[in-house]
């Protein structure tokens, strides 16, 4: 892989030197005290970056982080199994890819009611209110839709759930770290999130952050062995996992959040929202139009890009563009499922400079006058330039 080579995919994101680094140390026990200080430093980021991620930097919730050795799919599977009985309702609200992925799994634990909109599509939050009752025992929500660069109303959503004192269980897996997320004031009692993506630390590794009102429902023999919520918080209060820690991607972990400590939340949040505008503006100034269609309280995500392709390259023909942007040492995402051929996304997920975000708008530009499409790349970087450059 060559030193040029960019990273714009929405996961996994470039990782720092310092972050690489750590995971080449010699190894260490996961019952050492070594790593246990570990366990504790990525811990200690995580309470911060689940409880902190507001504008002015103020705390909005208490629980617990537990970090899991595996991706986030591991943490939405252990927050609502280890919270539901077969027979429990459970309101899953799906547009888009990890939508349904909430609401998949949630049906292999409890009886699931879907409320759906097209993928890239805002939901109909009175739809939502007319499914969430006084029977329903948890609700799946997806914060930042990956599969469609949407933010989904976890605040509405949030509201009527407590109305119906039901659980609420969020995936934050491209916002948080990167955007703003509130737990109490979202009524949000488990929240999950990844290393992968904006806390720009390497895949394998992600966490959930289990609220004390979570932790008293939680019961560890409903869930997967492997993810007993109970067993994870016991060994959590001593710094350890319950079996064994892949060790390398928790020193990466640790630096990564210490990094973000670093630059501080609202600083981190308001530069990712200055840098998804700049990638907008960018694709506006190459004539390109955003995909998303965002209504009521829904908006378009801060820490991803979804733009459609023009009409003259959708589907079958897509393959030469995609080409043409790897031919340049930039890797990008197409669409997901039957969105594949018709969009593509870019991340700005954890620590990209502007000159990386203009040379991902040029490299858009170059790739799409190599396969016939009329456009600028210099308006394109240009207009880059012009959000980020003060
Ligand atoms: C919003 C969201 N949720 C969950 C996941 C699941 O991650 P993984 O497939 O790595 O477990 C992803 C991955 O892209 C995601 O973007």
């Amino acid at each position: 892989m060559s030193d040029d080579f960019l990273l714009l995919n929405p996961g996994p994101v470039p990782l720092s030197e310092p972050v690489r680094a750590a995971m080449d140390a010699p190894m260490v026990s996961h019952r050492s005290a070594e790593f246990e200080a570990t366990y504790e430093r990525a811990q200690d980021g995580l309470d911060e970056i689940f409880t902190a991620s507001t504008p002015s930097g103020e705390s909005t919730g208490e629980g617990t982080s537990l970090i899991l050795n595996g991706t986030a799919t591991m943490g939405m599977e252990m927050a609502v199994s280890n919270l539901v009985d077969p027979d429990d309702e459970v309101v899953s609200l799906v547009n888009g890819k990890f939508g349904r992925r909430f609401a998949r799994i949630a049906e292999r634990y409890a009886d699931v009611t879907r409320v759906e909109a097209d993928w890239g599509d805002s939901l109909d939050v009175d739809a939502v209110a007319e499914a969430i009752t006084d029977d329903t025992a948890l609700v799946t929500l997806v914060h930042n839709e990956t599969s469609t660069g949407l933010l989904n109303p976890v605040e509405a959503v949030g509201d009527l759930v407590a109305e119906h004192d039901a659980l609420f269980v969020v995936d934050g897996v491209t916002s948080i770290g990167g955007d703003e997320f509130r737990i109490d004031d979202w009524n949000v009692d488990v929240a999950v999130t990844d290393g992968q993506k904006a806390l720009a630390a390497p895949p394998g590794i992600s966490a959930v952050f289990v609220t004390d009102r979570a932790a008293e429902q939680a019961d560890g023999e409903r869930g997967p062995f492997y993810s007993d919520v109970e067993w994870h918080l016991r060994k959590a209060d001593q710094h350890q996992t319950p079996f064994t820690s892949a060790v390398p991607l928790f020193r990466s972990l640790a630096v990564a959040v210490e990094e973000i400590h670093d630059e501080g939340m609202p600083n981190r949040i308001e530069r990712h929202r200055r840098q998804s505008e700049a990638f907008r503006e960018g694709f506006a100034a190459l004539g390109l139009e955003g995909f998303p269609e965002v209504s009521g309280p829904t908006e378009l995500s801060n820490t991803l890009t979804a733009i459609s392709l023009p009409e003259a390259i959708r589907g079958d023909e897509s393959s030469a563009f995609f080409d043409a942007v790897k031919e340049r040492n930039v890797s990008i995402s197409g669409g997901q499922a039957h969105l594949g051929g018709d969009i593509f996304r870019v991340s700005n997920m954890g620590n990209l400079t502007a000159d990386q975000i203009a040379r991902g708008v040029r490299t858009v530009g170059e790739a799409l006058g190599d396969v016939g499409v009329d456009c600028d790349p210099d308006a394109g970087e240009a207009a880059v330039h012009d959000v980020l450059d003060d």
